[in-house]
């Protein structure tokens, strides 16, 4: 467009639509019960806005619907594979591309091929199924984010760097032989779906490459990270997103992706390495859990719909309106005096229950209690992240998380500004009756993965 205007509109028309999940305060109370106040347990049906996940939640375009169609569904060397594999080597410049069912996939064979006791593995922070995967291999999995990262009230452009002091420190300290790979996750979704800057990632690639220890990326949200940088650092104002992608790509040895967030797709993942051996030992246990290499755990239509989705993603008109929509939910929650990790992430803004809840202490799991108040108040439904996920209650001592966070997730192409309004006069509403939110208290849960299926109830229920 010709003229800059101020408001930045959906840069899309919509073809197929679905009804919301209206629901009565009496049916969100029953439903919330017999979830026992878990939002995993709430059928999609009873959510009118359903921020659980950006994860496979996305509406695929008029484009991939078409793929879909093409899909080849031939068992070897079905044409959608080739069709995928270069609109992969064209976006990352990597020569072997193995598909997956998604990213996690991904990360169990990369971390069988390269893991295992003894090693340890570095990252800016690991996603929680890639720790889980680190660990499952008998490997140590290491955060170092930038210090900054954790001071949620104070914003700085690119809090998913890596502190790279400590980077070097540790290498020294270990030895680079037992650290198999150092991996930057684009964008930081452990802390608040936070961009890399292309400093960082050029300063941690040179420091891994002079001790001869291969970096990897999890790309799962590439094109977020790219428009941040875009926006964001000194020198890339006039560059495109593909070419900032290219370049973030060019720094490191390989990467994976779930192509459930940047690629639109609801379900499918890649992994993308130059190294030919490491290659070679990750198709045999590709064979073994997935697939053949040519679908790996996929219909020949999934492949098609992400060979668009990973072109799509890097449209300029839906970058800025993504990223815009994201920050534009953050401003309203900020000027309603509701406490965020600051700035807004890519994909989510992440409400700070420890400031909004001062009277419930962690084991009374206040970011879980406001997200159950969400629901309760409207319908909407979004995730805990604080010591219900990350809290540990080993031999019965609990031992609270560092943070009480609720994640907002923002499905792409799904909800509109009057979606995103209604959010912000609802968070407002929450937030004016926060002093009479009650703590919950955890009635079981499992060892591993306790977010999933733990059961509470509220503090004062008999
Ligand atoms: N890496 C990152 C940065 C992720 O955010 C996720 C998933 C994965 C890897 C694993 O990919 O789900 O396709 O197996 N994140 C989802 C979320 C689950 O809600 O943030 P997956």
């Amino acid at each position: 467009m010709d003229k800059t205007w101020r408001t930045i509109i959906e840069p899309f028309k919509i073809k197929s639509v679905e009804p919301l999940g209206f629901t009565t305060r009496a049916e969100r109370e029953q439903v919330l019960r017999a979830a026992s106040w878990n939002l995993f347990g709430v059928p999609a049906d009873k959510v009118l806005i359903d921020l659980l996940t950006d994860s496979g939640t996305s509406a695929m375009s008029a484009e991939q619907w078409a793929a879909v169609m093409r899909g080849d569904e031939s068992y070897a060397g079905a044409r959608s594979f080739f069709t995928f594999e270069k609109a992969v080597r064209e976006l990352t410049g990597y020569r072997h591309v193995m598909p997956v069912h998604q990213g996690r996939a991904a990360e169990r064979i990369l971390f069988s091929v390269v893991g295992g006791p003894g090693k340890t593995v570095i990252a800016n922070s690991h996603f929680d199924t890639t720790r889980a995967n680190v660990e499952a291999s008998g490997a140590t999995a290491i955060d170092l984010p930038v210090p900054e990262a954790l001071d949620f009230a104070h914003p700085a452009p690119f809090k998913g760097d890596m502190d790279l002091r400590a980077l070097e420190a540790k290498i020294r300290e270990l030895g680079s032989a037992s650290i198999p790979m150092i991996v930057m996750t684009l964008t930081n979704n452990s802390l608040g779906g936070q961009p890399v800057s292309m400093g960082n990632l050029r300063r941690v690639s040179e420091i891994a490459r002079h001790h001869r220890i291969p970096l990897l990326l999890d790309v799962a949200r590439f094109a977020e990270n790219a428009w941040f940088i875009k926006r964001r650092e000194l020198g890339y104002s006039s560059r495109s997103a593909a070419e900032i992608a290219r370049e973030m790509f060019s720094y490191a040895d390989g990467c994976w992706m779930s192509a459930k967030k940047d690629a639109f797709v609801n379900i499918g993942g890649f992994l993308a390495v130059n190294d030919p051996e490491w290659s070679a030992r990750a198709r045999e246990i590709l064979i073994l859990g997935e697939g053949f290499p040519t679908y790996g755990g996929l219909a020949g239509r999934d492949l098609e719909a992400m060979a668009v989705g990973l072109r799509e993603v890097l449209d300029e008109h839906y970058l800025e309106y993504r990223i815009r929509s994201v920050e534009y939910l953050g401003e309203g929650l900020r000027k309603a005096g509701v406490p965020i990790v600051e700035p807004p992430g890519g994909h989510a803004v992440y409400l700070d229950a420890k400031r909004l809840l001062p009277h419930i202490p962690p084991a009374g799991y206040p970011a879980q209690a406001l997200a159950c108040e969400l629901y309760l108040t409207a319908g909407v439904r979004s995730v805990e992240i604080g010591s219900l996920m990350f809290g540990r209650r080993e031999d019965g001592a609990f031992q609270p998380a560092r943070m009480e966070l609720v994640r907002l997730a923002i499905p792409r192409r799904v909800y509109t500004q009057s979606h995103i309004d209604f959010l912000i006069e609802v968070m407002a509403d929450v937030s004016s009756r926060a002093k009479t939110i009650k703590p919950l208290r955890l009635i079981s849960a499992s060892q591993r993965l306790a977010h999933f299926t733990a059961r509470l109830e509220p503090e004062g229920v008999a």
